[in-house]
């Protein structure tokens, strides 16, 4: 196969993502592909922050992830090329993120070749993908969720994580434990760490706090089952 290579003239303006393209000067929640996960002007760091986190903790390419609420797959456009062929996963009730993530940021051709698997429902069933996980990941799920909606969450996780298997969340910390019943967006609700740790023991995971940076006010969690973090704290 020939590849042509472009020249500065074969690029006019409307080859690039300009700002309109890019969500800039929209808010959070806004219907566009990267407005309504966040910030857009933070798309591109928020990628790199997840994708730095899950590698500094182990992940290689021949292992299973799951995304919970990859939304217009700001992680999955990195980690599908990343991993083999069927490895990435995705949970995301909005279809339309998914459709125009693939659309305007990886291309069907790497759907093709990677063969990812996405599940479109909002009760966090990792389990009905009927495989185990290695990694799995929920950023920004927990600042929105209500609190039977994180001990569902967890429940599934803590079930489908292989041996050594890790989970990692993010939370907004807060005094007091947001009360609400439905799904909170966009704006973010808190829970206090230990009213999280204590559901992730519900689940049998233990939960630790990870010093890795995020732009928000969100902390990162990791959560385990007890042996891994035994087996850890061995090898460290
Ligand atoms: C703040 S965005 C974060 C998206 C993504 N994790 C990222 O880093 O860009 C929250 C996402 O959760 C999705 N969501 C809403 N309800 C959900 C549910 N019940 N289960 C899983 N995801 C849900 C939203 O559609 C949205 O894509």
């Amino acid at each position: 196969m020939r590849v042509r290579l472009a020249n500065s003239e074969d690029l006019g303006q409307g080859d690039l993502m300009n700002d309109d393209d890019r969500g800039l000067g929209l808010h959070p929640g806004d219907k566009h592909y990267r407005a309504y996960v966040g910030h857009p002007s933070r798309y591109d760091v928020l990628t790199g922050q997840q994708f730095g986190l899950l590698t500094s903790y182990g992940l290689r390419e021949h292992h299973r992830v799951c995304d919970i609420g990859c939304g217009s797959l700001r992680l999955g456009r990195v980690l599908m090329p990343f991993l083999l062929p069927g490895n990435y996963f995705g949970i995301e009730p909005n279809e339309w993120l998914i459709q125009e993530g693939v659309e305007k940021e990886c291309g069907e051709d790497l759907v093709r070749i990677k063969r990812p698997v996405f599940y479109h429902g909002e009760d966090f069933q990792v389990s009905r993908f009927r495989v185990t996980f290695e990694f799995v990941i929920a950023h920004s799920i927990f600042t929105h969720a209500t609190m039977g909606q994180i001990r569902q969450c967890l429940r599934e996780v803590s079930a489908c994580l292989s041996s050594g298997g890790q989970f990692f969340a993010t939370f907004q910390p807060a005094e007091h434990d947001h009360l609400g019943e439905a799904w909170h967006y966009p704006s973010c609700c808190g829970y206090r760490y230990e009213t999280i740790r204590a559901l992730a023991k519900e689940s049998d995971l233990t939960c630790d706090q990870v010093e890795w940076p995020h732009p928000e006010f969100q902390e990162w969690l990791r959560l385990t089952h007890p042996e891994s973090a035994a087996r850890r704290r061995e090898e460290n």
